[in-house]
């Protein structure tokens, strides 16, 4: 068995999966080059679905690509502004909760570096996750401190997480604490049955 403890999106995916079943429906709000989309659409499986949203045409094209080559055929991929997922759920997969969502924030790989996740958009997007996804089931989101914008991002996501209703949800942390420079880290949040 691979240490999934040494990779931040290795955690993130594990622990995301872990709420998925068959024919579940999940949501990649973020798929730059398609790796967590992927993953999303193995855990749900062909009676399943996965919609995947990106701001960048760049990402949707690498995400269909990857796709493509594994053969996989139940996901839409949408370019697409996050703040827009309750929405894009509810017109591509009318009448269906997620089982879980996942933001992997930040630029993409490979890409623009200055292309990046904005806090305000980031904060909205979270709360309609946390409004869209069903009754039992995650919001993954993983965070990447390393930049000016993505400390701040980090900072108000924490601070959201800490004041949600504890009746309502569970907000979890985890962080790689003797890792040089900032390594990612991530929020889980379920909400309760
Ligand atoms: C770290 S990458 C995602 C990596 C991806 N999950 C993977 O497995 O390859 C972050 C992505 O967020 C996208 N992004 C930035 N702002 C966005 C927004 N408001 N809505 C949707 N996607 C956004 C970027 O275009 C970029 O592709």
């Amino acid at each position: 068995m691979t240490n999934i403890l040494t990779k931040t999106t290795g955690i993130a995916m594990y622990m995301t999966a872990g709420y998925l079943n068959e024919g579940d429906l999940a949501v990649d709000a973020t798929c730059g080059n398609g790796h967590d989309t992927l993953s999303l659409a193995l855990a749900v499986g062909k009676s399943g679905s996965v919609l995947a949203l990106d701001l960048q045409k760049k990402a949707v094209l690498a995400t269909e690509e990857l796709l493509t080559l594994h053969g996989v055929e139940n996901v839409i991929v949408k370019q697409e502004n996050f703040v827009n997922i309750k929405e894009a759920a509810q017109r591509e997969f009318p009448g269906r909760q997620p089982s879980a969502v996942i933001f992997n924030l930040g630029y993409l790989p490979g890409g623009d570096k200055s292309f990046t996740t904005k806090k305000e958009d980031t904060l909205a997007a979270a709360k309609a996750a946390l409004e869209l996804v069903r009754p039992g089931g995650i919001i993954t989101l993983v965070l990447y401190s390393g930049h000016a914008e993505g400390a701040e991002e980090k900072a108000e996501l924490l601070t959201m997480a800490r004041e949600l209703p504890a009746d309502r949800y569970h907000a979890v942390y985890t962080s790689l604490l003797n890792q040089k420079k900032d390594p990612p880290e991530v929020l889980f949040i379920t909400k309760k049955k």
